[in-house]
C-alpha cells in the first residue's frame, strides 16, 4: 500500500477536535476504490466499508448474509483509493457477537488485510467485552445503535427506534458505556432529533447521524442512496443529490442505440 506523505490523513484525533470545534463531520458509505477515489477527492472526512455492502453491492435483502472474506475485499479497494478519508470497517453479522475473542480476530484481520483505520460494531451494553478487547489491542471503533440493522429480525421492521421512554433510556446509558469503552464515535441511526441531541450533548466523543437529526456532530448516507443508484428507496431521512439510475440508464439507452444502429464505434474510434 502506497501513502502518499504529503496529504495529512483524518484521524480519530481529528475527528475529536472537529466536534470540540463544532465543525461537522461527513462520511459517506463506499464499497469499491472507484467510488473511494471520487469521494475521497470531494474532502469526505470518513468513508465507511458498511456491511449495507450486503444489500446495495450483493442483492441481498438483509445485511446479515455479508461475509468477512467479502468485507475486507470491499475493504481493500476502498483503502487504496481514500486518500485522506478515515477508512472505517463493518464487522459483519456473526463476527464479533458473545465473543470478544473472536470479535478481536476478526477486527485484526480487517485492519491487517485491507489496511483500515477503524471498525464498526452494532450494539451497546451486550457487545462492550468485544469493544473493549478491540480497543485493547489498538484498533479504533465506532460504535452504532438505534436501529441496528442486523439485529432486523429481533425487531421485524426498519421504523424509528428508541421512541419509547424505556428504548430511550437503553440507549442514553449505551452510549455512555461505549464511550467508557473507549469508542472513538457513535453511529446514531434513526431515532428521534431530539433524542440524538440530548445524547450527543451528554457525550465528549462525536455522534454521526442517519435519520437522526441535525444535531449530531456529523452525517452519514449510504452512497448509492444519495446519488440515487438504488431505485424506488426514498425514506424522510434521506436526500438524494443525483439520479444516477435513470442517467446510467438513459447512457445504456443511447449505447444500445449506437451499437445497434451502427453509429458506435466511428471513424475515430478505431484502429
Ligand atoms: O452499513 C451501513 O451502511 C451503515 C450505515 C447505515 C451507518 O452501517
Amino acid at each position: 500500500m502506497s501513502v502518499n506523505k504529503e496529504v495529512k490523513r483524518i484521524t480519530t484525533h481529528t475527528l475529536q477536535e472537529m466536534k470540540e470545534r463544532g465543525e461537522k463531520i461527513a462520511m459517506l458509505t463506499a464499497y469499491d476504490y472507484s467510488m473511494a477515489t471520487i469521494l475521497g477527492d470531494a474532502g469526505l472526512d470518513v468513508l465507511l466499508v458498511g456491511d449495507s455492502a450486503s444489500n446495495v453491492m450483493a442483492g441481498h435483502e438483509t445485511t446479515l448474509p455479508i461475509t468477512l472474506d467479502q468485507m475486507i475485499y470491499h475493504a481493500q479497494g476502498v483503502v487504496r483509493g481514500a486518500g485522506r478519508a478515515f477508512v472505517v470497517v463493518d464487522l459483519p453479522f456473526g463476527t464479533y457477537q458473545g465473543n470478544s475473542k473472536e470479535a478481536l480476530n476478526s477486527a485484526i484481520r480487517i485492519m491487517k488485510e485491507s489496511g483500515a483505520h477503524g471498525v464498526k460494531l452494532e450494539g451497546g451494553q451486550e457487545i462492550v467485552e468485544s469493544v473493549q478487547r478491540i480497543i485493547t489491542a489498538g484498533i479504533p471503533v465506532m460504535g452504532h445503535l438505534g436501529l441496528t440493522p442486523q439485529s432486523i429480525y429481533k425487531f421485524g421492521t426498519y421504523t424509528v427506534r428508541a421512541k419509547s421512554e424505556i428504548e430511550a433510556e437503553k440507549l442514553k446509558s449505551d452510549v455512555l458505556v461505549l464511550q467508557e469503552a473507549g469508542c472513538f464515535a457513535i453511529v446514531l441511526e434513526k431515532i428521534p432529533a431530539q433524542l440524538a441531541k440530548v445524547v450527543t450533548e451528554s457525550l465528549h466523543i462525536p455522534t454521526i447521524g442517519i435519520g437522526a437529526g441535525m444535531h449530531c456532530d456529523g452525517q452519514v448516507l449510504v452512497v448509492n442512496d444519495m446519488i440515487g443508484l438504488t431505485k424506488g428507496f426514498r425514506p424522510r431521512f434521506l436526500r438524494q443529490y443525483l439520479d444516477l439510475y435513470e442517467g446510467i440508464k438513459d447512457a445504456a439507452a443511447s449505447y444500445i442505440n449506437d451499437v445497434k444502429g451502427n453509429s458506435f464505434p466511428n471513424e475515430k474510434e478505431q484502429y
